[in-house]
């Protein structure tokens, strides 16, 4: 059983609400969740050698929404490495938006390739303009992407 931490970022809540339906299924399925509350980095730094998964839909021109964006900008800042952190992005966006579709899950997927983090298996990127039930995309993703990282243990080359 893994520890998992969500970082969600929503602005009407359709992130959100993705968020707690795989909060859900993870802990019907034993694994322990805890939402990432805190913009201090060290959050972040603290479940290092955990399971991080970032779910957030964009907002702007490709921007984070606010309750993430903080969290953002001061692990850019901080720019702890992190090498022993798996994580996940499920990123939600509409695609009529074009270059920025999913900016915001593409922007913190990069900050923790750059930061030495694994990311499991492909970002899921999920479009408004597809789908009205953010929620059964990503519950159908979920199970192979754990099987993914049941395979890549902590710290696995
Ligand atoms: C003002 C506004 C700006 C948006 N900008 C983008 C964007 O740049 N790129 C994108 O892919 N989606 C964009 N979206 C679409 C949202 O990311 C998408 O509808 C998402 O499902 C909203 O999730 P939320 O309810 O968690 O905020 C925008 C939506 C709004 C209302």
């Amino acid at each position: 059983m893994a520890a998992f931490y969500l970082a969600v970022g929503s602005v009407y809540g359709a992130a959100e609400h993705v968020a707690e339906q795989l909060e859900a299924k993870l802990t019907q399925q034993g694994h322990s969740v805890q939402w990432i509350e805190s913009d201090d980095p060290e959050s972040i730094v603290a479940v290092a050698s955990d399971v991080l998964m970032v779910i957030t839909s964009t907002t702007g021109s490709g921007d984070l929404p606010d309750n993430l964006a903080p969290l953002f900008y001061a692990l850019k800042d901080r720019f702890p490495m992190l090498p022993g952190l798996r994580y996940g992005v499920i990123a939600l966006g509409d695609s009529s938006y074009g270059e920025t579709f999913c900016g915001a899950g593409r922007q913190f997927d990069e900050l923790l390739t750059e930061l030495g983090a694994r990311r499991i298996g492909e970002r899921l990127q999920i479009d408004a303009c597809e789908t009205f039930a953010p929620e059964e995309e990503a519950l159908k993703w979920l199970p192979q992407w754990l099987a993914q990282l049941e395979r890549q243990p902590v710290n696995a080359e």
